[in-house]
């Protein structure tokens, strides 16, 4: 299992507000304790932080807010004699503007390093395109400097870099091997599948030339393949690495193209059609919808159908730019401890390699800060500041719709104990802490046997004992109109039955057929399960249990 650091949120050892590296050093225990073999940070490199490390200033420098190269090699050392791998955040669709390519390529059109952007004049007294910014506002922004508009998906702090031009890549490839050389064990690769724009962005001569630009800019143009093959070859296959890609907008019929094993391009990649269903479609992500239960079954089962017999699935709920899924998907109220562990229960009995996202493990939840001022993530800002009306008057509306899906539900630091600031620093940190750090914290969780934290900690251990749900077939169950949740894992004669309910009520599931009355055991529940049900099984508010059934 994979356990992702937001290292801003982790942990502040030197007493600035901000958590670094020598603060994941010194919780090193507590995530083997937990069980996890592999530690994906996010970006940690130099950085002016416009986006939180994901735009980047220098590629090979640690950023000094996190500490130094010689605590990196400290960590890595560390976690490498404990056996856990590290994989660090690739952010190479885009840079910092203040990058010394960026900072070189806005002096002139004839700059060496021009091209390693994408430029484009202005078309009709209007930018190349009308191309929205993942963050609000145009993806395009004039530089006074040579009167020319470069291309920016996210901030305009985040200029995209022209993967078309191979000194790019050489240069990304480069960037890679000084961190596979220092003995990093492989890389997530932030919205990889964006990085071709062929497609979309005609080239500089066949644009002024007049040729179109794409009315949207859509991700997995057709080059990205070869980039990827050929960083695979150039670089990867050289090392022992993991790699998964965050892949916006990809179906599971892409997603072959990107993990089959013969494709040699990624490892996993992580899809989004599961974080899109609560909110409308076609908007700004910012207008909410209740989530269905059943859209959540179809949306998964078919991924998980799509990968069983080729390509591999990575499993999430929670990550840095996503809410906390007990507040989402669960109950954050009276039901917080069972609906957290029934969703723990639901994603990892699947197929795939689970993600665990710092804080997830103690069921942590979204945040309501009463005012914009203790916000800190740009796209949220953004947002804000674009709709506030004149008058005010649609404020209530938009913190609503902060506190359901605002990026910083996930930001904010992780609670370590109950005393001033959660344990996390001795001093205010850069974000608010939750108010809840009281009764939901590490050291909590650590005293009581019935916490989350150790019941992730039992799904991670028996993932290694049985090999049903590291390879089992997935089935889903029908339950009808049952706000339920069932599927089985088949192997070699056995099947692993999952049942989860997503509803205050107590519920009864009736066993299929061939598995009434046969021989099981109770691997996991988060209640006192029947040991062996004959042909019902009795589900509490929120609960999870999963039976082994034998051969005979
Ligand atoms: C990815 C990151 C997100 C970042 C964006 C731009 O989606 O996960 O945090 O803002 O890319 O780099
Ligand atoms: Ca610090």
């Amino acid at each position: 299992m994979v356990y992702q650091i937001y290292p801003r949120s982790f942990l502040d050892t030197n007493h600035d507000g901000i958590g670094d590296l020598r603060g994941i050093l010194r919780k090193l225990d507590y995530l083997q304790t937990l069980g996890v073999d592999i530690v994906w940070l996010c970006p940690i490199f130099q950085s002016p932080n416009d986006d939180n490390g994901y735009d980047i200033s220098d590629y090979r420098a640690v950023m000094t807010e996190f500490g130094t190269m010689a605590d990196f090699d400290e960590l890595i050392a560390a976690m490498h004699a404990r056996g856990m791998k590290l994989v660090l955040d690739l952010v190479v669709n885009h840079t910092s503007d203040e990058h010394p390519w960026f900072v070189a390529s806005r002096t002139s059109k004839t700059s060496p390093y021009r091209d390693y952007y994408l430029w484009r004049p202005e078309r009709e007294h209007r930018p190349p395109s009308e191309w929205r910014s993942a963050f609000g506002g145009p993806a395009w922004t004039k530089d006074e400097r040579t009167g020319e508009y470069y291309l920016h998906l996210f901030s305009k702090k985040q200029p995209d870099l022209n993967w078309e031009n191979p000194a790019v890549r050489q240069e990304v490839h480069a960037l890679m091997r000084f961190w596979l050389n220092k003995g990093v064990d492989g890389f997530r690769m932030d919205v990889i599948n964006a990085i071709s724009k062929t497609e979309t962005l005609p080239a500089y001569e066949a644009y002024v030339a007049g040729a179109p630009v794409a009315e949207e800019f859509h991700p997995n143009g057709e080059t990205v393949h070869a980039y990827l093959k050929e960083m695979r070859s150039e670089v990867l296959n050289g090392h022992v690495t993991v790699t998964v890609g965050e892949c916006p907008e990809v179906t599971p019929e892409m997603a072959h193209l990107y993990v089959d094993e013969d494709r040699q391009e990624l490892d996993m990649l992580f899809q989004f059609e599961h974080m899109d269903l609560d909110w409308v479609p076609g908007t700004d992500t910012w207008h909410l919808r209740p989530i269905v239960l059943d859209e959540l079954k179809q949306t998964l089962s078919r991924w998980q159908t799509a990968l069983d017999r080729r390509g591999w699935n990575s499993l999430y709920w929670d990550n840095h730019d996503q809410p906390r899924v007990v507040s989402r998907f669960g109950d954050d109220g009276k039901y917080r401890v069972e609906s957290a562990k029934m969703l723990a229960t639901l994603l990892h009995m699947m197929k795939g390699t689970p993600y665990v996202y710092q804080g997830e493990e103690l069921g942590m939840t979204n945040v309501a800060f009463d005012t914009i001022a203790d916000y800190r993530d740009i796209a949220t800002l953004r947002m804000y500041r674009e709709k506030l009306a004149p008058d005010g008057s649609n404020q209530a509306e938009l913190m609503a719709a902060i506190h359901a899906r605002s990026r910083d539900n996930a930001r904010t630091p992780m609670q370590w104990n109950a005393q001033a600031y959660a344990g996390f620093s001795e001093v205010k940190s850069w974000i608010g802490v939750n108010p809840n750090y009281t009764s939901i914290n590490a050291e909590q969780a650590l005293e009581d046997p019935e916490s989350v934290f150790y019941y992730y900690q039992k799904l991670i251990a028996l993932r290694k004992q049985q090999d049903i749900m590291v390879y089992g077939e997935y089935a889903l169950l029908d339950t009808g109109t049952q706000p339920l949740y069932a599927y089985l894992r088949r192997m070699e004669g056995r099947v692993l039955l999952v049942v989860c309910s997503f509803t205050t009520q107590e519920e009864l599931f009736r066993l299929p057929a061939e598995l009434a009355g046969q021989p099981c055991e109770c691997l996991i529940a988060n209640y006192p399960a029947e040991p062996t049900p004959a042909d019902m099984l009795r589900l509490p508010p929120y609960g999870a249990a999963v039976y082994l059934f034998t051969a005979q």
